[in-house]
């Protein structure tokens, strides 16, 4: 098949896209995801009928939105969510979690934070009449009363929170007594790396705007958790479930003259590439709760 001729539209949204991609590389604070995901819109994704952005939990999943709602699923699995809960998912994207949690669950309205105004829009259309309240805002200075909610769910989004530890402060403050934190999350492990992977691992930082502050191990994080005062319930590394099987599937994706078609040229050589310098990582799914009345 031959891919249609290169529209003007198209090679304009290309050319707006590759400055931004430019610009993420080189900017020295790593604090604007929402520049991020307005410039991947909704069409520099993997997906096929959603709009999920997560690496998926690929155990049994063979498609990237199966993959991506497992990971839903785990994190929901672990957390012990049950009927009734007040929910916060914290980092929503298009809302294709909370959609997930509201039909699986039967919850009172789930509230989904989400600092990037495109992707808030698109997900009132898409699920804002399936029991979520989608609230533009951020995960760092959160814009809901003290002890309101049961569980807050932070699938795959805390690495951008410009700091992470007022993040935990915040998740604190707004779940109840004995609520429940739980993260998806990939984190760096601590060793020795060379000069090469450290530029290609700056440049990651840069295209997904990850701050310094983040880019620190597991055992470091679990050490803020408990100084807010959380209690670790669970920890389960996925690493094997999620980084390998997501670059097979992205390889062949990128291939499909669809995707291909809708893709920005250099995020289709990144994804369909080998693994990037990001991937010296673990990919956990972390259950705390917090102490105290
Ligand atoms: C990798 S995407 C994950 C989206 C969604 N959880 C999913 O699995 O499809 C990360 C999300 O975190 C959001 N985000 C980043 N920083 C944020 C902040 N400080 N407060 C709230 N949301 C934030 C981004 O806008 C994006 O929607």
């Amino acid at each position: 098949m031959t891919s249609p001729k290169a529209t003007p539209s198209r090679s304009w949204r290309q050319f707006k896209e590759t400055m931004s991609l430019l610009y993420l590389a080189v900017r020295p604070r790593r604090s604007r995801p929402d520049l991020v995901y307005d410039m991947l819109g909704t069409h520099n994704n993997l997906a096929e009928q959603s709009l999920f952005l997560n690496l998926g939990y690929w155990e049994k999943a063979k498609t990237y939105d199966a993959a991506c709602l497992a990971l839903a699923e785990e994190l929901a699995k672990d957390a012990g969510l049950k009927d009734g809960q007040k929910l916060l998912d914290a980092g929503c994207g298009f809302g294709d979690a909370s959609h997930f949690w509201s039909q699986s669950y039967k919850l009172p309205r789930i509230k989904a934070l989400n600092i990037t105004r495109s992707q808030v829009e698109i997900a009132r259309e898409r699920f804002g009449k399936d029991g979520i309240d989608f609230v533009e805002g951020s995960a760092m200075n959160m814009p809901f009363p003290d002890k309101e909610f049961d569980s807050l769910f932070a699938l795959e989004s805390s690495f951008h929170f410009p700091d992470r530890l007022q993040f935990f402060r915040e998740a604190m403050r707004v779940l109840k007594p004995g609520g429940v934190l739980a993260i998806a999350d990939f984190f760096p492990i601590s060793q020795k790396i060379s000069l090469s992977q450290r530029v290609k691992e700056w440049i990651g930082r840069g295209l997904w705007q990850i701050p310094k502050a983040n880019w620190i191990d597991l055992k470091a994080v679990e050490k803020q958790l408990a100084g807010v005062g959380f209690e670790l319930r669970s920890l389960r590394d996925i690493s094997p479930h999620v980084f390998r099987p997501y670059k097979d599937y992205a390889q062949r994706r990128v291939k499909d003259p669809v995707v291909a078609e809708r893709l920005h040229p250099l995020l289709a050589k990144s994804w369909g590439g080998p693994h990037s310098g990001l991937e010296r990582s673990q990919y956990v799914i972390l259950v705390l709760t917090k102490k105290g009345n």
